[in-house]
């Protein structure tokens, strides 16, 4: 019997746990280098098929404020949709959890299990690949949400190589105030030719070092357009840890052992231990 609904599919957030920009393309892009690794912090959303053909995104969260009708969800679902010319279309609930503008990656995951369950709730049967060149056309990220796996990830986020990592517990700050990630890339100040590095010399790293490998390159620019990020990293040095940023910020990461504990923060601060996941949650259903 054909699926009429697909409730509580989750969309995990990502750590990077290094970030170099090694170039430009001339569009603009810029080529990377960087490991994604997925934890168990996440959004939710529901769907449910509708005959009529309409999609129609709802907030499930009623305090948080609404997200544009036309978000990333919307438009993965209308991409889909005309892709594969498919006459059903479906009701998308968001319950939306993962802090916005923090480079958690909540958007593009959001994004990546759309695709993924509509392809399932429509009955496309789409393979992985068809629905990475899609994911690619929706934002950089998209596809290491798509590919299932903590990754390696070159090119300007589609070139994946998945990697295993060792099980690890995290502390994640998002200050209260976010960083646009255009404004950081388009940055005269941006360091854009850090060396190639290889998957052998993140490898070679010892244990200790797996999550203190090279840099984030967007930090030093990221911190300046926010400096909430600086306060934020002086914070978690205060509490012993090593911080970073993840992706184009504002939050920051930093390995932490169990039963850490850390004192109290101002309001609009959110902090948040997560563990890494070995992989996708929808993994299996492509
Ligand atoms: O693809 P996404 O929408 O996530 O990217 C947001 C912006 O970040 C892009 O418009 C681009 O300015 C910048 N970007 C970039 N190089 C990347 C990823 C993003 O310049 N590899």
């Amino acid at each position: 019997m054909a699926l009429t609904q697909l409730l509580d599919v989750p969309a995990p957030a990502k750590l990077n746990l290094f970030l170099h920009v090694v170039g430009r393309r001339a569009d603009g892009y810029h080529l990377l280098q960087s490991v994604f690794m997925l934890i168990d912090w996440a959004d939710t959303l529901h769907f449910e098929r509708r005959s009529d053909g309409l999609l129609r995104r709802h907030d499930a969260n009623g305090d948080a404020p609404p997200l544009p009708a036309h978000d990333l969800v919307w438009r993965a679902a209308h991409l889909l949709q005309s892709a594969s010319a498919c006459p059903l279309g479906a009701d998308i609930t968001l319950d939306k959890r993962l802090p916005m503008e923090a480079g958690l990656g909540g958007g593009s995951s959001d994004a990546a299990s759309t695709l993924i369950a509509l392809n399932r709730l429509w009955g496309l049967h789409w393979p992985r690949e068809r629905l990475l060149s899609l994911g690619a056309q929706l934002g950089a990220d998209v596809p290491f949400f798509l590919g299932g796996h903590n990754a390696w990830v070159e090119g300007i986020g589609e070139q994946l190589t998945p990697i295993a990592l060792p099980p690890a517990r995290f502390l994640v700050l998002k200050p209260p105030t976010g960083v646009s990630t255009p404004a950081i890339f388009q940055s005269p100040d941006l360091k854009r030719d850090e060396n190639m590095a290889t998957i052998a010399d993140f490898a070679a790293a010892d244990a200790t070092d797996t999550f203190g490998f090279g840099c984030n390159a967007l930090q030093p620019v990221a911190s300046r357009l926010c400096p909430d990020i600086e306060v934020g990293l002086n914070w978690m040095a205060t509490n012993g840890l090593s911080g970073r940023m993840t992706g184009s910020g504002s939050a920051l990461f930093a390995p932490v052992v169990s039963g850490f504990e850390a004192e109290p923060l101002p309001n609009g601060w959110i902090a948040k231990i997560c563990s890494n996941l070995s992989k996708h949650p929808l993994l299996e259903w492509i």
